[in-house]
């Protein structure tokens, strides 16, 4: 039985896997410890709510001492570590939020885990999970071969940059003072709960209102894409598996371009909307509601600086080593995630009313500038 603290666990990723472990290890005593920043969202762990072994602490990762106090008050075991401020645009705006959460932050958590774990490593019993992001490798040629674990680092966006710092601390800690650590490098997440100002989210709920979907530059950029439950099976096994000290890639075998992932959304709304008259009532502005073509609303704007052409993963470690494999296809992901956004419509309206729409105004408004496109 473990006793697990996850950190950003009112996030996309995190409530997604805190959902993922209840269900699964239903004797485990699950901490879910955020911040509540602006991507923090409790209606997200509503799931989970009555749960007797989920707890939720709002704390922030920064604060070593809350930390150190939290790892040996609750006797943690396993620390499962997303909490990170995890927007390339929001990076390029503004960098120090970055380098204070991804840098900073997971240091104070490293050295409280180390503090606390090195007073009793139970026999190696313990473990902290570190998640990472394909973007610490930068971007790829075309036909260049994927990456894999011996890619050399080269962030390109702020982001990329600070959670490449971030694994090199995790990596340190283990070398210098033997910490139990993993790290797994994935590639775009998709799925429910997500932000929708991420590509595939905005497209979804934008089309629903009959708005502008917006793509950056040509639409030609590859990302290899991953369905958020298949990335929480990837940590699973890599915290069942995987070696200590190691870093496992993790992927989707979905490579696709930014524009053709929102024409399959605009292909996914004109089907569903023309088998049901009730979901074409409810969202009367969007084209397919009125028998015409979602993709009518797409809108090319301005590119972002620096974004790079092409991610792609090769996940065979993590696939040879712990026996992960995704197991939605693209195109089941997305009709999955599609259906979720339309069936949980109070969820997204309640996200887009809040503070968050003050920055999408401000920064999305109409291809005014750059506009939603990229991921994290
Ligand atoms: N979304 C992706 O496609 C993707 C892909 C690969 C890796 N990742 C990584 O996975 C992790 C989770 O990503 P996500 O998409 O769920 O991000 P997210 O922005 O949706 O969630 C991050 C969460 O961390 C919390 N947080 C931020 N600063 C904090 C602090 N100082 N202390 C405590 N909590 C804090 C936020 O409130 C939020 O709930 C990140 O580390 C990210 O780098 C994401």
């Amino acid at each position: 039985m473990r006793r697990m603290l996850v950190t950003g666990a009112a996030g996309f990723i995190g409530s997604n896997f805190v959902q993922f472990w209840a269900e699964h290890h239903p004797t485990d005593n699950i901490i879910g410890l955020d911040a509540l920043t602006y991507a923090g969202n409790l209606a997200s762990l509503e799931p989970v709510a009555d749960n007797e072994r989920f707890t939720f602490v709002k704390g922030d990762i920064r604060d070593g001492e809350a930390m150190h106090g939290i790892i040996k008050r609750e006797g943690i075991d396993t620390i499962v570590h997303l909490a990170a401020e995890s927007h390339v645009d929001r990076s390029i705006h503004g960098p120090d939020a970055f380098i204070d959460t991804n840098v900073r932050g997971t240091h104070e958590l490293l050295k409280a885990a180390r503090d606390v774990w090195s007073e009793d490593w139970s026999g190696g019993a313990r473990r902290f999970h570190h998640v990472s992001t394909d973007e610490v490798y930068g971007s790829l040629a075309p036909n260049a071969p994927p990456f894999t674990e011996d890619t050399a680092y080269a962030p390109n966006s702020p982001y990329a940059a600070s959670k490449a710092a971030s694994d090199f601390l995790v990596r340190a800690y283990h070398h210098t003072y033997g910490l139990p650590v993993t790290t797994t490098n994935c590639s775009n997440n998709y799925g429910p709960y997500h932000l929708p100002e991420k590509l595939i989210p905005l497209t979804i709920v934008n089309a629903l209102d009959g708005k502008q979907l917006p793509v950056y530059g040509d639409g030609l950029q590859i990302r290899d894409w991953l369905y958020v439950r298949d990335h929480c099976r990837g940590i699973e096994r890599v915290l069942e598996k995987g070696r200590l000290g190691e870093t496992y890639n993790l992927g989707g075998n979905s490579e696709r371009r930014n524009i053709d992932v929102v024409k399959g959304i605009c292909a996914h709304i004109n089907k569903i909307f023309a088998g049901d008259e009730q979901i074409r009532e409810r969202f009367p502005k969007c084209p397919a509601a009125v028998g015409g073509d979602t993709a009518e609303l797409i809108a090319f704007v301005k590119d972002r600086p620096g974004h790079d052409r092409r991610y792609a993963i090769d996940p065979m470690k993590a696939t040879l080593e712990t026996g992960y494999g995704p197991a939605e296809s693209f195109e089941t992901g997305l009709l999955k995630t599609v259906r979720w956004y339309i069936a949980n419509e109070p969820w997204w309206r309640a996200v887009m009313n809040g503070s968050y729409r003050e920055w999408i105004d401000l920064h999305y408004s109409g291809g005014k500038r750059e506009a939603g496109s990229g991921k994290r």
